[in-house]
């Protein structure tokens, strides 16, 4: 959600700024600018609404600017519609400071009115303009660029990301962190901030994550960091160990393909580490026995895809562990007055690991006395960072903006999880235990070997593609897998799709099927196979047209009733989910490709959501 970049060095600034703009656009795309200085051009500003090729067409690729110091944004539009105005950077009414900003200043309306009184004239609605006029409202009382960050910020309230440049500081660059991810990148030819490290990975993998309250002054071969009261802190450096190709679409026509393919990979390095000599070992997280075993309830909390997650380990949690577990969205959980103690244990799941909703809901938990396991896919996040446990996801770098291999390496992890602490507290019985075991072990296997023939989805896809609303439904671990196919759906292809728990159509929703109306009727969850195949035949009497996702075995059975069938490998019935949700992001897929939409940008979206 909005990213943003800074390199100060001894190369022009302004292509770094744009390749870093494009790694990042999945961030938010309404709005692309940077703002590069030089002794002989001063301050160059330019931004425009629209993508950042826009951009980068008006800048000729960034030959037009001249400048070894910059800062670049890419908008995902919270205060002020999208248009040029309202594009980052933001600069001071003098032109002396530019800034760009990823995050809210909730008092912004406040200041704004405090600097209108002072004569001072703003041009955009953005809440980032705000920070631009603090900050040279208090330069010009104190002259001193560090001072003036460190006095505009305790007055402004709100999350922030900010890169910094000033006129009278020509070889300096000026970051500060509160609630909004930012990370310096040590470079061989120069320094970086950026909100991502896709930004800088081709410069460079010597990186810090800046905590909050942190101010860092970067100029081309020195970094310096303060903590909020101006006083030098230590950084521990990271080494990112990803290859660049991992951000890259490597021959795929989108990142969304290329990362549903690398499923099965993602799900063998999630897996893999942690399975030795037949038990689940679980080296970072740090529950003792007795701990687990006088815990009084669990509490999954996220938000989207990754909540979806945690529907599908309520119910396989709750059979492993004979322990309540309840899942929330991150957003309501926060100011509901939820009932955690010292015996609550909150598991946060968390892609990004950056999601405000779902950081603020952790520290809720915290606060009320439980202990939190974060399970995130981006090393060094915010939500891995202060989570009292956390476990990766090894799926790498996820670009597009609908997640696909974060979804599924967050199943299998949750499904070893609650495996580990089944052991613990004794309920999972040995024979059950192994059997899930040896089974994901073959998820990957059985994955890669389904993915080889896809071409039934995409037939499947073109035939369906003119749906105006589609149904998904399911029961148990179908209905919680089906919220996802929903959500896949409606978000890449903007077709209006719902997911419904089966037995719950015939109370209302079952009045909008007609003839025609295509469901997509979910019968992977061998328990209830014979359930799921009375709802198609409730279904199709009402006239819908049936597209039906199965296992092998009951394929036969299947086809019968359904119009058009899919099946996938079969595996334990609690796996079953990292299995069959495949067609179903591929089913998404094909149809927005069918559709012409923008599938790794869709509209109105963007990835790590930062913002409440
Ligand atoms: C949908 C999607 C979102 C995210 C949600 C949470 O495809 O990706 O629904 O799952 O925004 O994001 P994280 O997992 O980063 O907290």
């Amino acid at each position: 959600m909005c990213g943003i970049i800074g390199f100060v060095g001894k190369e022009p600034a302004a292509p770094i700024l744009l390749e870093g703009l494009e790694r990042m656009e999945y961030r938010g795309y309404d709005s692309a600018g940077v703002a590069v200085r030089s002794e002989t051009a001063g301050l160059q500003i330019r931004k425009t609404k629209g993508r950042l090729k826009v951009l980068s067409d008006l800048i000729h690729g960034g030959a037009d600017l001249e400048g070894e110091l910059g800062i670049g944004h890419t908008r995902w539009a919270t205060h002020g519609e999208p248009n040029d105005i309202n594009a980052h950077p933001h600069v001071s009414e003098n032109g002396r400071i530019a800034i760009v900003h990823n995050g809210i200043i909730e008092n912004y309306l406040e200041l704004k009115e405090h600097l209108m009184r002072q004569g001072v004239r703003f041009t955009s609605d953005t809440d980032t303009e705000v920070v631009a006029q603090l900050l040279e409202f208090h330069y010009n009382e104190c002259r001193n660029m560090l001072e003036a960050v460190g006095r505009c910020l305790r007055r402004i309230e709100g999350s922030y990301a900010l890169g910094i440049i000033c006129a009278d500081y020509p070889n300096a660059l000026i970051a500060a962190r509160k609630d909004s991810p930012l990370i310096i990148g040590y470079g061989q030819n120069g320094n970086f901030i950026a909100s991502d490290v896709t930004a800088i990975i081709k410069h460079t993998r010597d990186v810090v994550y800046m905590d909050d309250g942190e101010i860092a002054v970067l100029t081309a071969d020195s970094v310096d960091v303060f903590d909020d009261e101006m006083l030098p802190v230590e950084k521990t450096h990271s080494v990112i160990d990803w290859d660049v190709s991992a951000a890259e679409k490597g021959g795929y026509a989108h990142f969304m393909a290329k990362e549903i393919m690398e499923q099965p990979e993602a799900v063998r390095k999630t897996i893999s580490p942690r399975i030795r000599d037949g038990r689940v070992v679980l080296d970072d997280l740090h529950l003792t026995a007795d701990y687990v075993r006088g815990l009084s309830r669990i509490f999954i909390i996220a938000c989207g895809s990754s909540y979806h997650v945690g529907v599908v380990s309520k119910y396989s949690w709750e059979k492993l562990l004979r322990r309540p577990v309840e899942v929330m969205l991150a957003s309501e959980f926060r100011y509901c007055d939820p009932l955690v103690d010292e015996k609550t244990l909150v598991i946060v799941i968390s892609q990004s690991g950056e999601t405000l909703d779902t950081m603020a809901a952790m520290r809720e938990a915290r606060r009320r006395g439980g202990r939190t396991l974060a399970i995130v896919n981006v090393v060094g996040s915010s939500i891995a960072r202060e989570a009292d446990d956390v476990l990766y996801t090894w799926a790498g770098p996820e670009i597009a903006v609908a997640t696909t291999k974060a979804y599924t390496t967050q199943l299998v992890l949750m499904d070893l999880v609650g495996l580990y602490l089944a052991d613990l507290l004794g309920t999972v019985e040995k024979p059950a235990y192994e059997a899930i075991l040896s089974e994901m072990q073959l998820l990957p296997e059985k994955m890669q070997g389904f993915l080889a023939h896809t071409e039934d989805i995409q037939y499947f896809a073109s035939r369906y593609f003119n749906h105006d609303s589609i149904f998904f439904i399911g029961r148990n671990l179908d209905y919680a897998m089906g919220l996802e196919g929903s959500l896949k759906l409606k978000e890449i292809s903007y077709i209006h799709s719902e997911a419904y728990a089966s037995g719950e159509l015939k109370h209302g929703t079952i009045s909008l099927i007609e003839p025609g109306t295509l469901v997509v009727a979910l019968g992977t969850y061998a328990p209830l196979f014979d359930k799921a195949m009375s709802n198609v035949v409730e279904v199709k009497a009402r006239g819908a047209e049936v597209l039906a996702l199965t296992t092998e075995p009951f394929r036969e059975r299947m086809e019968k009733t359904a119009d058009a069938t899919i099946s996938v490998p079969e595996t334990h019935p609690m796996l079953q989910p990292s299995l069959s949700v495949v067609p179903l992001q591929l089913f998404a897929y094909y149809v927005a490709l069918q559709r012409g939409c923008d599938i790794d940008k869709p509209r109105n979206l963007a990835k790590s959501v930062t913002v409440e």
